[in-house]
C-alpha cells in the first residue's frame, strides 16, 4: 500500500483544514489540538499527518518527507523554494499581506525602517516600489516595532485589522491576498500519482461545494 504523508500548518489554518479533511473522509486518530504528538496516524491506514509550523511545511514537502502540504501563501512566498507544485487554492484562512504604519505617519525621504518576518517578500516589494529600506527581521509581534521606534513600518498579515488598531497602526498598501494552498512534492506527484490525484480531486470538490 502506498504511504502518503500530509504536512499541515498548526494554528489558525489547522482549525479550518481539519473540517475540510473530515469532508473528504480523512481524520487524525488523536485530538491534534490537545496531543503533544507531531505525527498522527489517520483513519486511513496509508495516510499520516504531520503538524508543523507553516514555514516548515514547504521544507518537508520540498525534500519529499511529506508528499502533500497545506500552508499559507505568505509562508510559501517567503520560502521561495522549488521541488513542489502548488495545484490547489483551498480558499481558507484568507487574509492580506500588507504594509502598516502608525496612524497618520508620513514617511520622509530617507531610508524606511521596515520590521517583518517576511524579509524576502518585503525586500522585493519595496524594491519594486523603488524605495530604499533597512530591514529588521522579527519573528512575531511585529506591531510593537513602530510603537517602540524600532521601525517606521511593518509588513504583516492583516485579517480583521484588530491587532493593528489595538496598537495604533493602520494598514497602508496591500502586497498580496493570502489563502491556504495545497502543495505537492514533484517526485511524489509522479510516483504516487493515483493516490495524490484522489486526494486533490476530493479536496477540490470539498472546497467548491
Ligand atoms: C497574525 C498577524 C497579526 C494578526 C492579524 O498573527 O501576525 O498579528 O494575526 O490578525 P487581525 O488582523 O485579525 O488582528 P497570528 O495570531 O496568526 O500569530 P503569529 O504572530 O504567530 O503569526
Amino acid at each position: 500500500m502506498t504511504q502518503i504523508t500530509i504536512a499541515l500548518t498548526k494554528g489558525r489554518i489547522l482549525k479550518e483544514t481539519l473540517p475540510l479533511l473530515k469532508k473528504i473522509g480523512l481524520e487524525p486518530v488523536d485530538d491534534v489540538f490537545t496531543s503533544r504528538k507531531l505525527l498522527f496516524p489517520t483513519n486511513q491506514e496509508n495516510i499520516r499527518i504531520l503538524i508543523l509550523r507553516g514555514s516548515d511545511v514547504p521544507t518537508y514537502v520540498q525534500f519529499g518527507k511529506a508528499d502533500i502540504g497545506i500552508a499559507g501563501k505568505d509562508g510559501l512566498l517567503e520560502h521561495q523554494g522549488d521541488g513542489y507544485y502548488e495545484p490547489l487554492d483551498l480558499g481558507i484562512a484568507r487574509c492580506k499581506l500588507m504594509t502598516a504604519a502608525p496612524v497618520g505617519y508620513q514617511p520622509t525621504d530617507g531610508k524606511l525602517r521596515v520590521a517583518t518576518k517576511y524579509t524576502k517578500v518585503a525586500r522585493e516589494y519595496y524594491a519594486q516600489q523603488g524605495r530604499q529600506i533597512d530591514l529588521i527581521k522579527l519573528y512575531g509581534a511585529m506591531e510593537l516595532a513602530p510603537i517602540m521606534d524600532l521601525a517606521d513600518e511593518i509588513v504583516d498579515i492583516v485579517d480583521t485589522g484588530n491587532t493593528l488598531k489595538a496598537n495604533g497602526l493602520e494598514a497602508r498598501e496591500m502586497i498580496t491576498e493570502i489563502s491556504s494552498r495545497v502543495i505537492v512534492n514533484k517526485a511524489s506527484m509522479k510516483t504516487k500519482f493515483p493516490e495524490i490525484k484522489d486526494i486533490l480531486s476530493a479536496l477540490e470538490a470539498a472546497v467548491s461545494s
